[in-house]
């Protein structure tokens, strides 16, 4: 039996609805089929925004929204994707399988997406090939409300009001896709970049994203909160899980066998370790936290599925990926004093999904569930807790088999969400909450074999559903976790 337990009374830090974010670029099938499908098309749609999709990611309960890339990013210009659709500029998207990009989803498309969405605009700027003139303008653009060039310009596209911008990514990637550039070389660019990005009204104060490091280099952390630390609001990291560590050969979305599975839940579980060595380089120069860690890209990263375009990224989805969804916002929580906002790669037929489109039809991934479920930890307080787990160790990778946090909400509910990430086993908890009586106890469940997923034609073999396996005491409960299992308990 495991020992679990959840202080409500060590109240930790708030966790950011934001960490519950999603990542949408100019990629395959992501924007163009997967959110948009234009006015005209028999998709049902509202202002071209798919109805299917739209609805599944309010249900889900997105945030925030991060666009228009990633990679393309640095290869966007603005203007290109406004005014007349027709007259817009085309492009070659040289990053993701070089299709034209006709620009027919441009800023006004992207605000009306997240006004739909009911979500905030997360908006990341060209740094790699663009200009500081460019990105001025497109602030002054999007968030200008007084009578200016780019103001009128808004007006005449058919938006009289200024959007709210919440946060602006000032550069993707800078040390590769975005530029190639060495730490010292960016940070100077940020400061110059970042100048420009002007606040035009005072209840629009824009979070500022410098672009962080990619992985574990912890130089790029250290060398940019010493140039360019007291400029920023937060750092971004990007930290993908590839099984096989091997880029080339990543390995299959669908067929793998035990030691991949494990594999891959223990580089998942990195991210944990990876966090908190930048928080500690963060740490020298922000010792009171100020800076946010912006997990911005995140996410498995497998081979293509067969016989699909090279360059769109489009792979399947299992219970192995609801594992390695649900231990990681787990970790996210728990580092919830740093980490303020997240973004899984990407939303809709790209990595791992929490959707995936075919035609008119759609399909919600086990990641999807993860989503919806943990949706009651956003804007909760986290609380300590602590369990006992066993671990597991092969070919040098270890893992812990059972991850959990806790928080709690302003009624005094406190959600605790766990992992057993066993294929094999089942996991025995014995959960107690210090210095509290237990009324009620409420649970869901998400399960399955680590290859069970969710198909156009089988929709619903991993889905949410409710859990009864545990037992109230005076002061906490006991419960049986099945293998390969993701449980949330409510508890009032
Ligand atoms: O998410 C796919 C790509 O991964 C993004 O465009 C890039 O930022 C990262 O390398």
């Amino acid at each position: 039996m495991e020992k679990y337990l959840i202080n409500p009374y060590h109240k930790i830090s708030k966790i950011n609805k934001d960490i519950y974010g999603n990542f949408s670029e100019h990629l395959g099938r992501c924007v163009y089929e997967g959110l948009y499908v234009g006015e005209n098309s028999k998709i049902p749609n509202v202002n071209g925004m798919r109805c299917d999709v739209v609805n599944a990611l309010k249900e889900m309960g997105i945030p925030v929204l991060r666009w228009p890339g990633g990679c393309f990013a640095d290869e966007y210009h603005w203007k290109d994707g406004i005014g007349d659709k027709s007259k817009r500029k085309k492009m070659v998207n040289t990053h993701w399988g070089g299709v034209v990009e006709d620009n027919s989803f441009g800023t006004h498309e992207f605000f009306e997406l997240c006004r739909q969405l009911g979500c905030d605009a997360y908006i990341n700027g060209n740094v790699g090939s663009g200009t500081v003139e460019e990105m001025n303008e497109w602030i002054e653009y999007m968030t200008f409300g007084g009578d200016s060039p780019m103001a009128r310009l808004r007006a005449e596209n058919g938006r009289k009001e200024p959007w709210k911008l919440k946060y602006f990514g000032v550069g993707n990637e800078s040390w590769g896709c975005g530029g190639n550039m060495m730490p010292e070389y960016y940070s100077h660019l940020f400061r110059r970049y970042n100048t420009y990005v002007r606040d035009y009204d005072s209840n629009n104060k824009i979070y500022r994203v410098a672009c962080g490091p990619n992985a574990e280099d912890y130089n790029w952390t250290d060398v940019l909160m010493k140039n360019a630390g007291n400029k920023v609001n937060g750092i971004s990291l990007h930290y993908y899980t590839v099984p096989s560590g091997d880029w080339n050969k990543k390995g299959s979305s669908t067929d793998f066998d035990e030691n991949e599975y494990f594999s891959t839940i223990a580089k998942a579980y990195k991210m944990d370790g990876i966090i908190s060595r930048h928080c500690s380089v963060m740490d020298k120069y922000d010792p009171e936290k100020r800076v946010g860690l912006i997990v911005d890209e995140w996410g498995t990263w497998y081979d293509v599925e067969p016989g699909t375009n090279p360059g769109f990224l489009y792979q399947l989805s299992t219970m192995r990926d609801a594992v390695v969804a649900a231990l990681t916002l787990n970790i996210f929580n728990k580092h919830s004093d740093r980490v303020h906002m997240a973004n899984i790669a990407q939303t809709v037929n790209v990595l791992q999904s929490v959707a995936l489109t075919d035609g008119e039809d759609m399909v919600l991934t086990p990641t999807y569930y993860v989503f919806k479920m943990f949706k009651d930890h956003q804007n909760n307080t986290l609380l300590g807790s602590y369990i006992t787990t066993p671990e597991r160790t092969l070919n040098n990778e270890t893992a812990p088999q059972l991850i959990e946090s806790a928080s709690m909400d302003e009624n005094g509910v406190i959600y605790s969400t766990v992992v057993n990430s066993c294929p094999e086993h089942s996991a025995q908890i014995d959960c107690e909450i210090a210095h509290n009586g237990v009324k009620s106890v409420k649970a869901n469940i998400i399960t399955g074999n680590i290859h069970d997923g969710n198909t156009f034609e089988n929709k619903n073999t991993v889905v949410q559903k409710e859990f009864t396996d545990f037992e109230i005491k005076p002061n906490g409960f006991t419960a049986e976790l099945p293998p390969c299992s993701i449980v949330k308990f409510v508890i009032e």
